[in-house]
């Protein structure tokens, strides 16, 4: 049997991602998933009850996002990601950075549009035990509806990118063959 310490071995070691990254990652996977599923089943959805739950629970999600995002960027900060041993151009590295800054600037833009778009409507965002948060703006519908639009656009053209980041992390994976998907998802078996 290989023994796990020899010098072999550790070469051959992958670099994983902090855990606080990799937790931070999945859990906004999770709660993207389930903001788009609740505000669109909110569309075929009986009843103004049922309805009102479904968007209420839609900005908990949009919020706790958005507060990922600012905890995954000052963790960033402080510890940088590992680096897979992977290799990668200078082209498919700017490639990922774009696609990655990207990414932060609309989990970071979408709560605060979802929070306005909130307030203008004339509603407030209440969250469990810490009662309605204080409005950010006054009612103004016309603008409701402008922002409504933008982040309805906004979200989608987040699909679209995390269409095109997870196309991109599968073919490191099975195309590539290196270690980039390993280094952030654990249960994913190393190819190095
Ligand atoms: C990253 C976080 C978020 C994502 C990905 C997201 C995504 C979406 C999507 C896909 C829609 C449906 C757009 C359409 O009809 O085409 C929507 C609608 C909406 N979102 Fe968000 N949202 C986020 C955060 C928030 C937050 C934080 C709030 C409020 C605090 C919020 C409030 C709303 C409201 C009020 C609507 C309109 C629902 C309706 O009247 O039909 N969203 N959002
Ligand atoms: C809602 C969906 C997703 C969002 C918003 C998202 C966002 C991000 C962001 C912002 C990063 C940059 C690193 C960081 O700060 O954590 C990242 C890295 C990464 N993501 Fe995602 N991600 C999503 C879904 C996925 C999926 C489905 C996969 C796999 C199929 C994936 C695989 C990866 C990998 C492998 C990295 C590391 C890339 C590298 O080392 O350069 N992500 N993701």
């Amino acid at each position: 049997m290989s023994d796990p310490t020899s010098p072999a071995a550790s070469a051959r070691a992958i670099a994983r991602h902090p855990n606080a990254i990799v937790a931070a990652h999945w859990l906004t996977v999770l709660a993207i998933l389930l903001a788009f599923s609740l505000v669109l089943l909110r569309e075929v959805a009986d009843g103004d009850f049922l309805r009102a739950g479904l968007l209420n629970v839609h900005r908990m999600l949009g919020l706790l996002i958005g507060l990922l995002a600012i905890g995954r960027l000052l963790f960033r900060w402080r510890q940088p990601m590992a680096k897979p041993m992977a290799t990668t151009s200078r082209a498919q590295r700017w490639a990922a950075a774009a696609v990655h800054g990207l990414l932060y600037v609309l989990l970071l833009t979408l709560p605060v549009l979802g929070m306005l778009l909130t307030n203008a409507r004339g509603h407030l965002v209440t969250l469990p035990m810490l009662g309605s948060l204080p409005p950010l703006v006054a009612q103004d519908l016309d603008w409701a509806d402008s922002l409504e639009e933008w982040h309805g656009t906004l979200a989608w053209l987040l699909a679209g990118l995390v269409a095109l980041h997870a196309a991109a992390a599968l073919w490191h994976h099975w195309a590539r063959r290196n270690d980039v998907l390993a280094a952030m998802a654990p249960w994913v078996r190393s190819r190095t």
